[in-house]
C-alpha cells in the first residue's frame, strides 16, 4: 500500500487538501488524516496531487517520410513518465492495399514487451474499401481500438478522399466508434508545395507558406459537415489556428459537437521560427502559426471549444531533419514534446494565470480519458480508479534542454526555456515509476489499454 499525505488533490472539478490511499493498482480512499499501518508514505506537502497525464496524440517508432520517429516504445513512454504523462495513445498506420490487421500486428510487434508507461492505439485508415469496412467492428469489439484516424492531407501517402471518409464515418458510427482527423486540404497543399519547389523556394519557411491557414480552415469545415451528415462522433487533432477553430464554433452554433485538440507547441511557439537557420526543427504539419492564433487557442481552451492539449510527439534527430536541407518537402514532419507537455502547460498556463489548475487537469487528463473511452479508470483521482497520479511542485524552477531531457532526440524545441513547476513523482497503477528523476519500474511494466466505445460527448 502507498499513502500520499498532506498534498493538494486536484481533479477537473475539485481542489482540496487530502490524503490518498493506494492499494494494489487502484485508489482505495481519499480523505483527511488517513492512516494505513505498513503502507509506504509519501509526503506531498506543498505539492499538487494530480491525475497522471494522458497524451492522446503521439507517434512512437513510426515509419514516416523515408525514416522512423526516433523515440520507440521504450524511450517514448519512459520520457512521458518523467514528465508526468502516464498513458499515451499512439497511431497504427494502415498501408494502402493492406488490411488493418496487418498494420496492427506490425505495431504490436514493435510495442510488445517494451512499454514503461501505459499505451493505447488509434487506427489510422489510409485505404477504406470493402475489406477495411469489415474490420472496423472487429477493431472496436475485439481490440478495444475505438477511434479511427483519417488524413485529409499527405497526398499520395496517407490521404483518403471524401468518398472514403463518408463511408468510414458511417461504418464507425454503426459500431460505436469515433472518427478523428488531420484536417488540412491535401490537394491545395500538394499544389503549393510543387509550386514553391518549381520556383526554387526550398527553405523551411516554404513548408509554412505551403500550408496557409485557409487549408486547415477549409478542411475542418468540410470534416465537420461530413460528421454532421453521418452523425459520427468526431474529433479534430492538432488544431492550430483561428480559421479551424471557427469550424468547431460554427458546428456548435448549429447544435453539433465537434471535439478538438490543440498541441502545446501551437500555444507557445510561432512561425517566426521558420526563418531561422535551424527552422527544420519545427517543421511539422500543420505548421506553427501566428501570435493571433495563439490568443485564439488559449481562448478556445477557456471556452471549452478545445477540450484537449496533446503533443503530436513525432521526433526526428537533427541528422534526419537534414534529409531536407536542400528541399523543405523532404524534411520529416514532426517534433519532440512528449516529456514536457505537462510542465510547459502548467508553467505557461496555470502559473501565468491563463487557465486554472482544474482546467489543466481537464485538458491534460480527464477529457482525453472521457473522449477516448478510458474514464473513470483513468483521467481522475477517484475511488476505484487506476492509481495514475503525479506530484507536482508548483514553485520549483528548471530549464529545458536536450542535455537533460529523456527523449531520444538530440535537440529540444524549447532549449533554454525556464519553467516554474516540476513533476517530482509519477505513480503508474500504484507503483512509483519515477521519483526525483530516478526510474523505479522496469521496461515491460506498461500495459496496453483496451478502450470502451465512445459516445462523442464529455
Ligand atoms: O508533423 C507531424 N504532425 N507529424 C506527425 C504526423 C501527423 O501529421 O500527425
Ligand atoms: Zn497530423
Ligand atoms: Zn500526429
Amino acid at each position: 500500500m502507498l499513502l500520499i499525505k498532506n498534498g493538494t488533490v486536484v481533479t477537473a472539478a475539485d481542489f482540496h487538501r487530502a490524503d490518498v490511499l493506494i492499494e494494489g493498482e487502484h485508489i482505495k480512499a481519499i480523505g483527511h488524516d488517513l492512516s494505513a499501518p505498513g503502507a509506504e508514505v509519501i509526503d506531498a506537502r506543498g505539492q499538487f496531487v494530480l491525475p497522471g497525464g494522458i497524451d492522446p496524440h503521439v507517434h512512437l517508432d513510426m515509419p514516416f517520410m523515408g525514416t522512423s520517429s526516433s523515440d520507440n516504445y521504450e524511450t517514448g513512454t519512459l520520457a512521458a513518465l518523467h514528465g508526468g504523462t502516464t498513458t499515451v495513445i499512439d497511431f497504427v498506420l494502415q498501408t494502402q492495399g493492406k488490411s488493418l490487421r496487418h498494420a496492427l500486428e506490425a505495431w504490436q510487434g514493435r510495442m510488445n514487451g517494451n512499454l514503461y508507461g501505459d499505451l493505447s492505439f488509434h487506427m489510422a485508415v489510409t485505404d477504406f474499401n470493402d475489406g477495411t469496412r469489415k474490420e472496423v467492428k472487429e477493431m472496436i469489439e475485439q481490440e478495444g481500438i475505438t477511434s479511427f484516424k483519417t488524413f485529409m492531407a499527405y497526398k499520395g501517402a496517407l490521404m483518403i478522399d471524401d468518398r472514403q471518409m463518408v463511408g468510414l464515418m458511417q461504418e464507425v458510427k454503426q459500431h460505436g466508434g469515433m472518427v478523428i482527423v488531420h484536417a488540412t486540404n491535401g490537394d491545395m497543399i500538394d499544389y503549393l508545395v510543387q509550386k514553391h519547389r518549381s520556383e526554387g523556394k526550398l527553405s523551411p519557411l516554404y513548408h509554412y507558406l505551403s500550408q496557409p491557414e485557409i487549408t486547415e480552415a477549409e478542411a475542418s469545415h468540410r470534416f465537420a459537415d461530413m460528421a454532421s451528415y453521418t452523425g459520427v462522433p468526431a474529433y479534430i487533432v492538432h488544431l492550430t489556428c483561428e480559421g479551424a477553430l471557427n469550424a468547431v464554433r460554427d458546428a456548435a452554433r448549429r447544435g453539433q459537437r465537434v471535439l478538438a485538440e490543440t498541441c502545446i507547441q501551437y500555444l507557445l511557439l510561432d512561425a517566426s521560427l521558420y526563418e531561422r537557420e535551424d527552422g527544420a526543427k519545427w517543421v511539422m504539419s500543420p505548421p506553427l502559426r501566428e501570435k493571433k492564433d495563439q490568443t485564439q487557442l488559449w481562448a478556445g481552451i477557456e471556452q471549452g471549444s478545445l477540450q484537449v492539449v496533446a503533443t503530436d510527439h513525432c521526433p526526428f534527430t537533427w541528422e534526419k531533419k537534414l534529409l531536407g536541407k536542400d528541399d523543405f518537402s523532404k524534411i520529416p514532419n514532426g517534433h519532440p514534446a512528449i516529456e514536457h507537455r505537462m510542465e510547459l502547460l502548467f508553467s505557461e498556463g496555470v502559473n501565468k494565470k491563463r487557465i486554472s489548475v482544474n482546467k489543466f487537469v481537464e485538458v491534460t487528463a480527464t477529457n482525453p480519458a472521457k473522449i477516448f473511452g478510458m474514464f473513470p479508470k483513468k483521467g481522475t483521482i477517484g475511488i476505484g480508479s487506476d492509481a495514475d497520479i503525479i506530484l507536482l511542485d508548483p514553485n520549483e524552477k528548471h530549464t529545458l534542454s536536450a542535455k537533460t531531457h529523456h527523449m531520444n532526440v538530440d535537440y529540444s524545441s524549447y532549449e533554454g526555456r525556464e519553467l516554474t513547476g516540476k513533476v517530482k513523482t509519477t505513480i503508474l497503477r500504484g507503483q512509483v515509476a519515477v521519483h526525483n528523476g530516478e526510474v523505479r519500474i522496469k521496461k515491460g511494466y506498461g500495459k496496453f489499454v483496451k478502450r470502451n466505445k465512445v459516445s462523442g460527448m464529455l
